[in-house]
């Protein structure tokens, strides 16, 4: 069987990783690799759901633990209905946010114990894990407020500097103690300097994993 690639986006808010997403399926879909997107929580009916429970600025505030559960179920239901279907018929998936931001928000950021997080993402993602991992890093925090500026926050968002610094340090640890799958990106490079690195790391994967054939 050959198996597909999964590759995922993480970051900050408003740290551009929507955009680059775009901007990648583009290219792979234009060299005619078979490409699905999707992103986290969401991608499924039932997540979907979940996510307009969780993002609702005027809902009810909530602990990490709970979060976990719920970012976690949302997970389970996209990984065995769409991303491992999508990976078992060979096809590029490219998500948006995976089990990295439960270990950053509800773990590093929110105060779970990290081993407590890692039991839990692989019981929810099947053992499932990305073949490679960008992590677009804004370092200066103002540009996290200037680029969420134009829209309403959503309620994570919505949380104070000091949540949203530990978030940067998380990703930041999390890039230092997975260096053979994650790639630290500065956020505040030109999209296009981005998409450029992006590129070429994922076109040697997809070799390396296919032996050309995707491409
Ligand atoms: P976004 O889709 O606009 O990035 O919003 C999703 C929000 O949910 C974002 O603030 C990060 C947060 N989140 C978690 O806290 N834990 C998770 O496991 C996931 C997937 C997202």
């Amino acid at each position: 069987m050959v198996r597909g690639i999964f590759i995922s986006f993480e970051g900050c808010d408003g740290s551009g990783k929507s955009t680059q997403i775009k901007l990648l399926a583009e290219k792979l879909k234009d060299a005619g690799v078979d490409v699905l997107v999707t992103r986290e929580p969401g991608g499924t009916e039932f997540g979907e759901l979940v996510r307009k429970v969780l993002l609702d600025s005027n809902g009810p505030d909530r602990t990490s633990l709970a979060e976990l559960f719920l970012y976690s179920a949302a997970r389970a239901e996209i990984v065995q209905r769409v991303i491992i279907p999508a990976l078992e018929s060979g096809r590029v998936v490219l998500t948006e946010r995976f089990a990295d931001s439960t270990t950053v928000y509800q773990g590093y950021a929110g105060g779970i114990p990290i081993e407590v997080i890692e039991t839990i993402n692989n019981v929810a993602t099947c053992g499932l894990v990305p073949d490679l991992t960008f992590v677009l890093d804004v370092n200066d925090p103002r540009v996290f407020h200037d680029r969420l500026a134009p829209k309403a926050k959503d309620k994570i968002e919505m949380r104070d500097d000091r949540y949203h610094s530990r978030v940067r340090e998380g990703y930041r640890r999390l890039a230092l103690g997975n260096p053979e799958r994650v790639r630290l990106i500065d956020a505040t490079l030109p999209p296009e300097r981005i998409l450029a690195i992006v590129e070429d790391n994922v076109w040697k994967v997809l070799r390396d994993k296919k032996g050309g054939r995707a491409q």
